[in-house]
């Protein structure tokens, strides 16, 4: 598994005459080596990939000095950066070695002054910028990430169904939310993300922050909650709605669209290459029922990040490609008023298709 996603990134690599990339990014590194640090953010990692060697480079704090992968992974040599050598230092000797003049390095990650002291310190190399190389391979999952993706799936259709039945009068947003991440915790899951609970004219802010909103349920709310699960580090992303009574006509009206624009735009993924004929599909389905447009891309991709490649917007240059998983999520959002959206993660399988990975059903659920 991990063999075979350096070895795709070992053929982009050849393919811009690049001999080296020092990866900075958690999740590339995840993604390459399963090496995982605390923080995302914090630099406790880096890996450098050459024509026949894999580096990584971390501290006391993950491993220790005699630290050995084991046998079986995919050959990763261990750098341990410590005041006395750090990661310059490591780099100045590997490349010297391995006669490296062109080191890549992930332009959308690597920060600024990171960048400069790349510059300044490595004199007889250059430095070059790559851009979207692993987030690229990343698009295509794997039959071990989509099985843990499914998984992550099937939870959360469970949690739904469990937290949906709590709901009552008053119940609040900050409540919904919790109640998703205890069930899940206890369960020895985690959350994808914050979950976005969002009662009445907080459903018409598309990225509402519950963490911050002061909703409750009332006779006839309308409730949007969006929250994804965690497995394995892979991620699931669903958004359903729930009625607190019955909804009027209109609301009820506008739901039922939605939801056929929703329905109609994944089945009809069989037939598109080009992922932006699936955004402009769907959302003429809801502009031409007189609804309004909705100020977001119709989907993205998920792993093991909540928005990935591929994206399914107007104008993504993304195709639909065999086991790429992402989200179908149209919304029709009336400011002040209320919003709705209805959210799916597919699977592109068998002939081409989409496949729908998170089953909790999509016929209005009114308590
Ligand atoms: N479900 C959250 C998002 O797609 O942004
Ligand atoms: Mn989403």
């Amino acid at each position: 598994m991990y063999d075979q996603r350096v070895k795709k990134l070992r053929d982009a690599l050849l393919e811009k005459g690049i001999d080296s990339l020092l990866i900075s990014n958690f999740y590339n590194i995840l993604y390459l080596t399963g090496f995982k640090t605390l923080t995302k953010d914090e630099r406790e990692a880096f890996v450098l990939v050459t024509k026949n060697k894999i580096y990584l480079f971390s501290d006391e704090r993950y491993v220790t000095k005699n630290f050995q992968f084991p046998p079986d992974s995919i050959g990763i040599q261990f750098r341990l950066i410590e005041p006395q050598k750090g990661l310059i230092s490591h780099l100045r000797d590997i490349l010297k070695d391995e006669q490296i003049k062109i080191l890549g390095f992930e332009a959308e990650d690597l920060r600024f002054y990171e960048y400069q002291k790349l510059r300044e310190t490595l004199k007889n190399v250059e430095p070059f910028p790559t851009s979207k190389l692993i987030v690229k391979i990343r698009e295509i999952k794997d039959a071990e990430e989509i099985v843990c993706i499914q998984k992550a799936c099937e939870i959360g259709d469970q949690c739904l169904t469990e937290i949906t039945k709590t709901i009552k009068l008053e119940t609040t947003e900050k409540e919904v939310a919790f109640k998703i991440e205890m069930w899940l915790r206890e369960k020895g899951y985690n959350l994808a993300f914050d979950p976005i609970v969002a009662i009445d004219s907080n459903s018409a802010v598309a990225h509402y922050n519950t963490k911050d909103g002061q909703g409750s349920v009332k006779v006839g709310s309308v409730i949007l909650v969006d929250f994804g699960v965690k497995y394995k580090d892979y991620l699931s992303d669903i958004t359903r709605m729930i009625f607190f009574g019955q909804p009027a006509d209109e609301v009820r009206r506008t739901y039922d669209i939605l939801l056929e624009g929703q329905e109609k735009t994944i089945e009809k993924l069989a037939n598109f290459d080009s992922l932006k004929d699936a955004d402009n599909f769907c959302r003429k389905l809801i502009t031409e029922n007189r609804l309004p447009n909705y100020p977001h891309s119709t989907g993205h991709g998920v792993g093991l990040e909540i928005h990935e490649y591929p994206k399914v917007s107007f104008n993504s240059p993304d195709r639909k490609i065999l086991n790429q998983v992402f989200t179908i999520e149209p919304g029709v959002y009336f400011p002040g008023k209320m919003g709705m959206r209805i959210e799916d993660t597919v699977v592109i399988g068998k002939d081409l298709k989409a496949e729908i990975l998170t089953k909790f059903p999509k016929v209005p659920l009114i308590i």
